[in-house]
């Protein structure tokens, strides 16, 4: 079993005028490939901070980031672009689709990023929407989609590349109870399938999907618990 993230002694500080927020404070953590996590603590307790850092979005201000053996410190803005490009879905609270851009288009972005060919990116687009529940939808806008739809769009945009991490911060925080189960159930079959997901939520019932729980309070890791059984396979 091979390390997908490892964070040494990791800090993020930021800094608005004379006001500095230490948002990550010392944070170590190890996770395989193939896990499932899900990440919990109260409001402003680091967890978005952490989710941007993991999705090289943004940088931490001490420590280490190994993604899959890749120090990110090394890399330039274009190698991080990439990087992300490659290796990582995300998947936000508010949908973040593109507007009046249709569905499948919106699935093909990452892929034109990636410079695939049109043929495949098209095809590769249906068969994600397909695979989501969407394969009707293709030409509709994000605006005429309901909340759930929108976030199994989002999720197929996310698997375009084929990520091998899929990063997702409260995706069911605009969810009705039924759509959360079914975004949950497809997060569920993608790690079955390989995928590592590491997940925010403030739900223990959506919490109850992953194998792994780190909960943060004040931008230190507190807790870090396995659920019985899985904790064989990693320990
Ligand atoms: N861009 C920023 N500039 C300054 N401070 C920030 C910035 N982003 C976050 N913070 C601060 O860092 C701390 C951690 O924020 P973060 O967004 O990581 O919390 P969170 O655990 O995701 O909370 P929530 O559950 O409400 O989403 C908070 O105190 C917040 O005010
Ligand atoms: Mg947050």
């Amino acid at each position: 079993m091979s390390s997908v993230i490892t964070i040494k002694d990791l800090n993020k500080t930021y800094k608005n005028g004379s006001v500095e927020v230490h948002a990550l404070k010392d944070v170590n953590l190890e996770i395989q490939h193939g896990e499932f996590i899900a990440v919990m603590g109260q409001s402003g307790s680091g967890k978005s901070t952490l989710m941007n850092i993991l999705g090289c979005l943004d940088r931490p201000t001490s420590g280490e980031y190994l993604l899959e053996g890749i120090n990110i410190k090394d890399q330039s803005q274009d190698e991080l672009s990439l990087i992300r490009n490659k290796k990582i879905g995300f998947v936000f609270q508010a949908f973040n689709l593109i507007p009046r851009t249709d569905v499948l288009r919106n699935v093909e972005l990452p892929m034109i990023y990636a410079k695939q060919k049109t043929s495949y990116r098209r095809a590769r687009a249906i068969e994600l929407l397909e695979k989501v529940g969407l394969g009707d939808r293709t030409h509709h806008l994000p605006n005429e989609l309901s909340g759930g739809q929108k976030q199994r769009v989002a999720i197929a945009r996310a698997l375009a590349n084929n990520p091998p991490i899929i990063l997702a911060d409260e995706p069911t925080g605009n969810l009705d109870t039924q759509s959360s189960d079914e975004i949950m159930e497809i997060f569920r079959d993608l790690n079955k399938e390989g995928s590592s997901i590491i997940l925010v939520t403030h739900e223990p019932e959506i919490a109850e999907y992953a194998d792994r729980v780190i909960v943060f309070r004040d931008g230190r890791l507190i807790e870090d618990r396995r659920k019985e059984g899985v904790s064989k396979l990693f320990g």
